[in-house]
């Protein structure tokens, strides 16, 4: 655990993260009397700018809560352990210059142990120089030093692959924390417990039970400003191969051994190498078109006029193991759609017939946001005189039963972790090479690797996604009931 003499050191400070997640999250922990005791923090970015111009910029994502009173005298004391240096990120030079500064402020602790977190908010085209100079011209030689890292972790399994690895010649499995912020939500958290410490839920885990799962990420807005990073990723590689993978390995992973960070994820990795690549039949790719005086996908200039980026991505995955053989796990992905969403969606078989007709399924589903929910659809007999089942919910809904609970940002919570040495709720390499297994071979067709690339879907911007989605999800034996609609 990092208690004091630590320097936090955010490089991208003036960019999009930087400014929206991690220095929010930065200041959240501050709050909490989460940072260590001492802490300074350094920006670094390219662009020139004094400390004024950038203490407005990171608190610009900061708001005030109503009724705060300690609220401002607390942002001024984060701005004033925040300080900024410009520099560039491909020249020991600069990277000398930071480690002068780091230096320079760390003369001021008491103890000669000088503990380094550097946080990379960074594009990927400077990941690797950055990941070596600071090694080479930062790393400090008494104390910790980590790296926090964020995707995209590449484009496919090569390219993954090598960014990796350059990443691993100068840091330790030890001192990288790949963050993929679903780790740090209080419902993907909440998944193990769930999971785990309910005999319940646990004896129905499997193929014996469970029809069919669905992951849902839904967005209500488009690429807008973002078009062009958007268009050499997709979906896929934006929400699906990281996002919901991460959702679905803890939620169909085996019992972990212990809560260690190195048993958990041992089993994440273990059910991840038992789902072959996704086939082509297996998934439904969609684009959004402009509708109600909203944009279309291709009508933004920085988007290639014919591209065939997929904006919505649904696919089915297997997972050959004796617990889940034959369950298709559906992971469905989209922007521009008719609200924010993002859940997950257990479908039980159909009970026995005989004594029931037309009733509806069970259906486990756990809310990851907005506003945690975990809820059970059942049965039960209509009160009164008829025996006669109606549909209705178990419904454990986090803002009636845990009214007091304030539930931290993933960042918040992630960053926290990074500090205490945690590597739990962090992606291993391994994890990443086999996500990235299963979806190169469709993300390859998707670009046109081998012969003539797919043309998604459309749907209109704020529906409910492709109207081919609803075949594709029955096909794979997902019931509607009637209570649904
Ligand atoms: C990011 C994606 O990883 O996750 C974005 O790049 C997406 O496209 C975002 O909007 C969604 O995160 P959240 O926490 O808002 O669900």
């Amino acid at each position: 655990e990092l208690k004091e003499n630590t320097v936090i050191v955010v490089l991208g400070a003036s960019g999009d993260l930087a400014k929206k997640k991690t220095y929010p999250a930065l200041f959240g922990l501050y709050r909490m009397g989460f940072l260590p005791t001492d802490v300074k923090i350094v920006g670094y970015a390219r662009t020139k700018m004094d400390d004024a111009e950038y203490h407005k910029r990171i608190t610009s994502y900061i708001k005030k809560p109503d009724g705060d009173a300690e609220f401002d005298e607390a942002l001024n004391q984060f701005k004033a352990f925040s300080s900024y240096i410009s520099g560039g990120y491909d020249d020991s030079e600069s990277f000398q210059n930071l480690n002068a500064a780091l230096e320079k402020i760390e003369s001021g602790y008491k103890s000669k142990d000088r503990n380094r977190v550097f946080y990379l908010a960074l594009p990927p085209s400077v990941f690797i120089p950055v990941a070596k100079h600071l090694k080479e011209q930062c790393h400090a030689p008494n104390g910790i030093n980590r790296i926090i890292i964020e995707k995209p972790f590449g484009k496919d399994l090569e390219s993954a692959r090598e960014l990796l690895s350059s990443v691993k010649e100068h840091w330790s499995e030890e001192e990288t924390f790949r963050i993929d912020h679903y780790l740090g939500k209080e419902m993907v958290k909440n998944l193990l417990v769930l999971r785990f410490a309910n005999v319940a839920l646990n004896a129905a885990w499997d193929k014996n039970s469970i029809s069919n799962v669905q992951i849902t990420f839904k967005e209500p807005f488009g690429t807008e400003g973002r078009g062009g990073y958007f268009d050499e990723f997709g979906i896929i590689r934006d929400i699906l191969q990281n996002h919901l993978m991460q959702v679905l390995s803890i939620l169909t992973m085996e019992r972990p051994v212990s809560f260690a960070a190195e048993d958990i994820r041992d089993e994440k990795v273990k059910v991840l190498r038992a789902i072959p690549p996704i086939e082509r039949e297996d998934t439904l790719l969609g684009q959004y078109v402009g509708a109600h005086g909203k944009p279309g996908y291709l009508d933004d200039d920085t988007v290639p006029r014919n591209s065939n980026c997929p904006t919505y991505a649904a696919t089915t995955l297997w997972i050959h193991n004796p617990r889940w053989e034959g369950v298709p796990f559906i992971l469905k992905a989209g922007k521009a759609l008719n609200e924010a969403k993002v859940e997950i969606r257990i479908q039980f078989k159909d009970v026995t017939q005989g004594i029931f007709k037309d009733i509806g399924r069970n259906e486990l589903v756990m809310r990851i946001q907005p506003a945690e929910a975990v809820y059970l659809k059942l049965n039960t007999k209509t009160p009164g005189l008829h025996t006669r089942a109606i549909p209705t919910e178990m419904d454990l809904t986090y803002k009636r039963r845990f009214t007091d609970a304030k539930i931290p940002e993933a960042y918040e919570s992630l960053i926290l972790d990074a500090l205490k040495g945690d590597h739990s709720n962090f992606v291993r390499n391994d994890e990443l090479d086999v996500a990235w297994k299963i979806f190169t071979p469709i993300l390859h067709w998707i670009d046109g690797h081998n012969g003539a690339k797919p043309t998604p879907v459309p749907y209109p911007y704020g529906s409910r996604g492709p109207k081919e989605v609803e075949p594709f999800i029955s096909k794979y034996g997902f019931k509607r009931s009637q209570a649904d609609n």
